[in-house]
C-alpha cells in the first residue's frame, strides 16, 4: 500500500508545484485587480474582458460575425443513408461580402427512428477531405460517423479550406479577401486563419438554428490539432454552441503557455504564420508577457461542457500543460456552482475524467482522432445531456 502511495503523492505535490510555479494570470482578477466573486460578475466584466484580450493579442477580430448575405441550400436529402439509420443532408452555405463569395459544403447525418430534433457533433475538419467523405465509400476513424449515429447523435462535418485554405499567402484567399478592407493596412489585431475557420463554424450554427431536426441547442463543436485551436476559439466566442471538444490541440489551444513545454509560441508563430494575428508575433519567447493563458481560453466555455483530449505519445500538444489549463479553469465554473473538472490529478491514461462540467483524458498512442477518442466524447455528452435518462 505504501508503495503505491508515496509516489501518487510525490506526483501530485510535483503537478501542483508545477502549475503554482506558473504565475499564470488569474480568471478571477480584472486587469484593473478588482476580485470577481459571482458569475454575474464574471459575465458582465471579466469574461467581455479576457475574451477581448485573446482577439486583441492572439486570435485576431473577425471584420463580421453573421453576414448580411449568407443562405442555405439543400442541395439533397437522402432518407435511406446509412443502410436507412440516417437521413444525410448536404447543405451549401454561401456567403458574400465586398470582396467576393464563398461556401461551406456541410454534410449531415441526423440519426432515424429517435424523437426530433437530435443533439450533435460538428468537426472541423483540417485533414484531407476524404476523411469527411459524405458517400461513406471512403470511412476514416477521423470522422466515425456510424458510430456517431449508431449512439444516437447527428454527425455533421465541414472542410476548413471551405473557408481559408492553410496557407501563408498574404491573406487574400478565403474569407479574409471576401471581408476584409483592402483600403487600410492590415491591422496588428485582423484575424488570422484559425479565426476565419471559428466563423465558419458560427456560420454552420446559424444553419442548424433553421433545420428542426437538429437540436441547435444541444450541439457540440470538435477539433483535431489545429482544427482544435479552431473548436476553443469558435467555442468562446459563439456561446451557442452547448460543448466544445479540443483533441490534441497544444500550443494555443489547450495547453499553457507558460509552462514552455513542446510547442512554443515562437515556433507556431514560424511555422504558422497566418494562423493567429500579427499582434501575436511580439509574444515570441515572451510567454509570460502575453495577458492570459490557455486555462482562461477554456474558462471562456464556463458554464457550458468542455472536452480536452490529450494523448501521451504527442509532447509536442504537452498533455500535462492541457490538463493543467482545464485544472486552472476550474475556479470559474466554481463561480456557477459546477465542479469543473472535480480533479487536480492527472489521471491514468486512457481513464477519462467526465463527471464535471469540463471532462479531460489522455489516451494511450500518438496524435490523431480516433474513434475511441470520439467514443469519449459522446460518453461525456451521455452524462450531461442524457441524464434524466439514466
Ligand atoms: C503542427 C503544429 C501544431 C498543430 C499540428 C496539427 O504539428 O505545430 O500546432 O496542432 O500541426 O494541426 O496537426
Amino acid at each position: 500500500m505504501k508503495l503505491v502511495l508515496i509516489p501518487t503523492i510525490i506526483f501530485l505535490a510535483m503537478t501542483a508545484h508545477a502549475a503554482d510555479d506558473l504565475s499564470l494570470p488569474d480568471p478571477l482578477k480584472t486587469l484593473a485587480g478588482q476580485k470577481i466573486v459571482s458569475s454575474k460578475e464574471w459575465r458582465s466584466t471579466r469574461r467581455p474582458e479576457i475574451l477581448e484580450l485573446f482577439r486583441a493579442n492572439v486570435y485576431g477580430r473577425a471584420p463580421v460575425g453573421r453576414p448580411a448575405e449568407l443562405t442555405f441550400e439543400l442541395k439533397e436529402t437522402t432518407e435511406t443513408a446509412l443502410s436507412g439509420k440516417a437521413t444525410r443532408k448536404l447543405v451549401d452555405i454561401h456567403f458574400s461580402g465586398p470582396g467576393g463569395k464563398g461556401t461551406i459544403r456541410l454534410a449531415v447525418f441526423i440519426p432515424n427512428n429517435v424523437p426530433k430534433p437530435v443533439p450533435g457533433l460538428l468537426l472541423i475538419c483540417n485533414r484531407d477531405r476524404t476523411n469527411i467523405d459524405p458517400s461513406r465509400k471512403t470511412k476514416s476513424p477521423f470522422w466515425p460517423v456510424e458510430r456517431i449515429v449508431e449512439r444516437g447523435y447527428v454527425a455533421a462535418a465541414f472542410h476548413n479550406s471551405d473557408l481559408d485554405p492553410d496557407m501563408n499567402d498574404g491573406f487574400k484567399d478565403g474569407v479574409h479577401g471576401i471581408y476584409d478592407s483592402v483600403d487600410a493596412p492590415r491591422s496588428p489585431d485582423a484575424w488570422g486563419t484559425i479565426a476565419a475557420w471559428a466563423w465558419g463554424a458560427s456560420r454552420v450554427m446559424d444553419y442548424f438554428e433553421t433545420d428542426r431536426d437538429i437540436d441547435a441547442t444541444r450541439m457540440g463543436v470538435v477539433g483535431h490539432s489545429r482544427g482544435g485551436k479552431t473548436s476553443l476559439w469558435c467555442g468562446a466566442v459563439d456561446e451557442r454552441f452547448a460543448l466544445v471538444v479540443s483533441n490534441e490541440s497544444g500550443c494555443t489551444g489547450a495547453a499553457l503557455a507558460r509552462r514552455k513545454k513542446g510547442e512554443s509560441i515562437k515556433a507556431i508563430n514560424r511555422g504558422f504564420p497566418h494562423w493567429f494575428c500579427a499582434k501575436y508575433k511580439q509574444y515570441n519567447d515572451k510567454e509570460n508577457e502575453l495577458p492570459v493563458d490557455q486555462h482562461e481560453l477554456i474558462a471562456l466555455m464556463a458554464p457550458r461542457l468542455v472536452y480536452v483530449a490529450s494523448a501521451a505519445g504527442d509532447g509536442w500538444a504537452d498533455p500535462e500543460g492541457e490538463f493543467l489549463a482545464c485544472v486552472h479553469a476550474a475556479s470559474v465554473y466554481r463561480l456557477f456552482g459546477l465542479p469543473g473538472l472535480g480533479s487536480t490529478s492527472f489521471p491514468p491514461l486512457d481513464h477519462p475524467l467526465n463527471s464535471g462540467h469540463i471532462g479531460y483524458h489522455v489516451r494511450s498512442g500518438k496524435h490523431n482522432l480516433l474513434e475511441s477518442d470520439w467514443n469519449c466524447f459522446m460518453d461525456f455528452a451521455d452524462k450531461h445531456w442524457k441524464k434524466s435518462q439514466q
